[in-house]
């Protein structure tokens, strides 16, 4: 017995060895009634298997069963490689399976939700081919299959790596991993966008963000931790980069002497994330290109730091009307990204130093001019990935801040007691996993690099 070979590591070393693979047929094709051909899927690599009638090898009958076989069949594939003389355009892999054996190990029903191939094509294709695109709305209906496509397989493999590396990068930092509860009594971010719950009999909702309890972590002398986890937003806008569920990638740290201690950390996570996506992960990157074609993020080794009013300067210069203490829009935020690129030559950079007043309650105001406050937002090609700032850790500013925010401070009691025991100066950060994927590749649409998207109107599959 042979183990299996995966697709993407059939190359031409391979020459005439046999070899085992276990793929989905993309497509069958028969020529007359002694040849049939198939394209094999395996993830982001597709190769082409020849089945041709050889006596005492390949029988006709078994070039009739490969022929009837439905497309997206699961199949096991035993054969020898060759390299064909002519370039293969309709596969990934430049060598052929030449088959010995073939196996039908799961059959796919012939009434496909939608042709895959179709779902796979760039707009560019769709547009020369004159074809019609396969609809987002039946896509995500049948999402369990549209994630068969090469470029989605390679979407979800970036966001594993991304959290991996998050993870990875911030254990070999003193980070302990935890896992705050997602039912929690009342709104943790304030606002409107909260899904309201009953708990036996007792308003809850679920948590807009581990913020309170990460830092109630911190308050239990925890010196830096972080969590993956689940966020939930009540969001009732459709938008390309809102979902009401969503990954959250959650930091928290005590702060030594300054709150720029929180942004180190970011810079570094963030520099090899992006440098490790680089080298480890070009294939990945290949697929999502074919399907979605972009251009590679521009980042500097140490991230560009923009103080919130330069960012404003900026844009008052480019004739943009903004408001000096108040928030960015989203259209304000994509131009000032524009213009950060042409001056610095970056598509990431930290903006830091907002106004207090478009903070929530619990960020920490500078100690110089308290109309600012010590947070910041990071972004990725002119749109938001990540929020962060120091927290008030003192609990009678702390209410008086919630207070002025009009919190009802009875809701959130048991966060600010947390302080009074002796909680060191912390700050942190949360990040969205499926807004940094979908903004490293330049997609459109956050529904893309959401496995499972909810949005106001969808909850199933
Ligand atoms: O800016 P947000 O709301 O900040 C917080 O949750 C703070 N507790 C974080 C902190 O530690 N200060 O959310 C953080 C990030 C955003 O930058 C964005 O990437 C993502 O979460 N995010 C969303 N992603 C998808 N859909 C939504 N509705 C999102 N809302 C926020």
């Amino acid at each position: 017995q042979f183990p299996y070979t995966s697709v993407d590591a059939l190359g031409h070393e391979l020459k005439d060895c046999v070899v085992l693979v276990r793929g989905t047929a993309q497509t069958v094709r028969a020529v007359g009634k002694k040849m049939a051909f198939i394209v094999l899927r395996d993830g982001w690599s597709t190769v082409q298997c020849v089945v041709a009638e050889k006596q005492g090898v390949v029988s006709k009958g078994m070039v009739k069963f490969v022929a009837a076989l439905s497309r997206e069949s699961v199949v096991d594939v035993e054969g020898v490689i060759s390299v064909p003389e002519v370039a293969i355009t309709g596969a990934t892999q430049q060598v052929e399976i030449q088959v010995t054996k073939l196996y039908c190990i799961s059959k796919a029903s012939p009434n496909l939700p939608f042709n895959l191939e179709d779902a796979a094509r760039s707009d560019a294709e769709i547009e020369e081919q004159q074809l019609v695109r396969v609809n987002q709305d039946t896509r995500l209906n049948f999402r369990y299959f549209d994630l068969r496509t090469p470029a989605n397989q390679a979407i979800f493999q970036i966001q594993s790596e991304v959290s991996r590396i998050f993870g990875e990068f911030l254990r070999s930092e003193g980070f302990r991993e935890i896992h705050t509860p997602k039912l929690i009594a009342g709104s943790s971010e304030g606002g409107s966008a909260v899904f309201h719950l009953d708990y036996k009999g007792q308003a809850a909702c679920l948590a807009q963000s581990p913020q309170l309890h990460k830092q109630m972590a911190i308050a239990g002398r925890f010196r830096r931790v972080f969590e993956i986890g689940p966020v939930f937003r009540a969001e009732d806008s459709f938008t390309h980069r809102h979902l009401c569920e969503f990954t959250g990638l959650d930091v928290e740290m005590e702060i030594k002497k300054h709150y720029f201690e929180v942004m180190d950390i970011l810079d570094q996570l963030f520099v090899k994330m992006f440098n490790t996506l680089k080298s480890e992960c070009s294939n990945e990157l290949e697929a999502i290109a074919r399907q979605y074609p972009f251009e590679p993020l521009k980042y500097l080794e140490k991230t560009l730091r923009l103080p919130f009013q330069e960012g404003i300067e900026m844009l008052k210069a480019d004739g943009v009307d903004v408001d000096p203490l108040g928030d960015l829009n989203t259209a304000t935020e994509r131009r000032l990204g524009q213009l950060v690129r042409e001056k610095y030559g970056t598509d990431f950079y930290i903006l830091y130093r907002y106004p207090l007043a478009v903070r929530p309650f619990y960020t920490m105001p500078c100690y110089d001019d308290s109309n600012y406050s010590n947070s910041f937002d990071v972004f990725i090609r002119g749109e938001e990935i990540i929020s962060g700032a120091q927290r008030v850790h003192v609990p009678e500013f702390l209410t008086e801040r919630a207070q002025a925010c009009g919190i009802d401070v009875s809701t959130i009691k048991t966060y600010i007691d947390a302080f009074r025991y002796g909680t060191p100066p912390h700050g942190g950060f949360g990040v969205g996993l499926e807004r940094v994927v979908m903004l490293y590749c330049a997609l459109n649409n956050i529904r893309k690099t959401s496995l499972f998207p909810r949005d106001p109107t969808r909850i199933a599959p």
